[in-house]
C-alpha cells in the first residue's frame, strides 16, 4: 500500500492511474478503523479499480477541545490493517496540507438538514464534516465515495452537498457494521471499558424495541418510551429521534413518510456514542 503525506504526491498517483483508464473509490476517515471502515474496503473493492483511504483527524469537525484531543490515533495499528485488507492507497496529511490557508466555510444550503439531532448538540460540526470533505473530494477526484449507514445524518448532508455543488461523484452508503452483541462498530468503543461495552448493547436493543411498536403507536410516544428505556443507570441520553429520513425532520405519524428512521446519541463512560435504525423503508 503506498502512502502518501502530501496532496501533490498523492495527486500523481491518482492522475497516473485514471491514465491508464482506472476508476477510483474513496473512503474518508478519522482512523481508529475497525471491521465498519474494512466492510467499506470491502465494497470499494468491489466497485472501484483502486481503493483509496484517508486518515485526518478533521480539527474543523470538533466543537469540544477535549473530544478532539482525546481522540484515538492508533497509526501504525491502522496502516497494518489496510495493508492486510488490501487497501492500494492511504492519504494521510498533516491539518497544514489540508487547510494551508484559513479553512474557509462551504457556500452550501442545508436548509434545516444540520439543525436537528447531531446538529443540535455539536453546533457547527457538521460546516466542519461537508468542508473536509469537499477538500478531499476536489484532491481525491473520485469516482465513488464511500460512507458508513451509521452516521446517517452525516451521509444525508454529504449527498446534499454532492447534489447542490454537481459534484461528480458517486455516494454509496454500506450498511451499520455490529459485534455480534449488536453494538455499533466506531472509533469511539475503545474507550468503553470491557463492562460499558456490554452495556451499551441496551442502544441497538432499544432501536430494535423501537421497530416492533410502528404499527401500534405514535414516533412521540415511541420516542418518550426510548428516551426513558436510554436513561438507565450509567446512561445520559442526548436524543432519541424519529424523523423522516429524506429530510431528518421529526415526523408525527408512522405513515407520514415513506422512509422513517430512528437515530439516537447517547453518553456512557464519557463516551458520546450514536446509532440507528431505519424503521421502515
Ligand atoms: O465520519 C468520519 O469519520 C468523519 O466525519 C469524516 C467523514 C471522515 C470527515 O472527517
Amino acid at each position: 500500500m503506498y502512502v502518501f503525506k502530501t496532496v501533490k504526491d498523492l495527486q500523481n498517483y491518482v492522475a497516473n492511474n485514471k491514465r491508464e483508464g482506472k476508476t477510483v473509490g474513496f473512503t474518508p476517515t478519522m482512523g481508529a478503523l475497525h471491521e465498519g471502515h474494512m466492510s467499506l474496503l470491502k465494497v470499494s473493492k468491489d466497485n472501484a479499480d483502486l481503493s483509496v483511504f484517508s486518515i485526518f483527524v478533521n480539527p474543523t469537525q470538533f466543537n469540544d477541545e477535549e473530544d478532539l484531543k482525546k481522540y484515538p490515533r492508533p497509526i501504525i495499528a491502522d496502516i497494518e490493517l489496510l495493508e492486510e485488507n488490501g487497501c492500494d492507497a492511504l492519504f494521510l496529511p498533516s491539518v497544514e496540507e489540508v487547510y494551508p490557508n484559513d479553512p474557509q466555510p462551504l457556500n452550501l444550503d442545508l436548509g434545516a438538514l444540520d439543525k436537528v439531532m447531531e446538529g443540535e448538540f455539536r453546533p457547527g460540526h457538521f460546516a466542519g464534516v461537508a468542508q473536509v470533505v469537499k477538500r478531499l473530494l476536489d484532491i481525491v477526484l473520485p469516482d465513488q465515495l464511500f460512507m458508513g449507514q451509521k452516521d446517517f445524518q452525516q451521509f444525508t448532508i454529504i449527498q446534499t452537498m454532492i447534489n447542490q455543488l454537481e459534484i461528480p461523484t458517486e455516494l454509496v452508503v454500506c450498511p451499520i457494521m455490529r459485534t455480534k452483541s449488536g453494538l455499533a462498530m466506531s472509533s469511539r468503543n475503545v474507550r468503553l471499558s470491557e463492562k460499558g461495552r456490554k452495556e451499551a448493547t441496551l442502544l441497538s436493543k432499544t432501536l430494535k424495541a423501537a421497530k416492533t411498536k410502528i404499527d401500534s403507536s405514535t414516533p412521540d410516544k415511541v420516542e418518550k418510551w426510548a428516551m426513558k428505556e436510554l436513561s438507565a443507570p450509567g446512561f445520559e441520553p442526548e436524543y432519541f429521534t424519529i424523523v423522516d429520513g429524506h429530510t431528518l425532520q421529526p415526523i408525527k405519524e408512522f405513515s407520514d413518510t415513506d422512509y422513517v428512521v430512528a437515530c439516537l446519541a447517547v453518553w456512557l463512560e464519557g463516551v458520546r456514542l450514536i446509532d440507528n435504525e431505519i424503521l421502515k423503508s
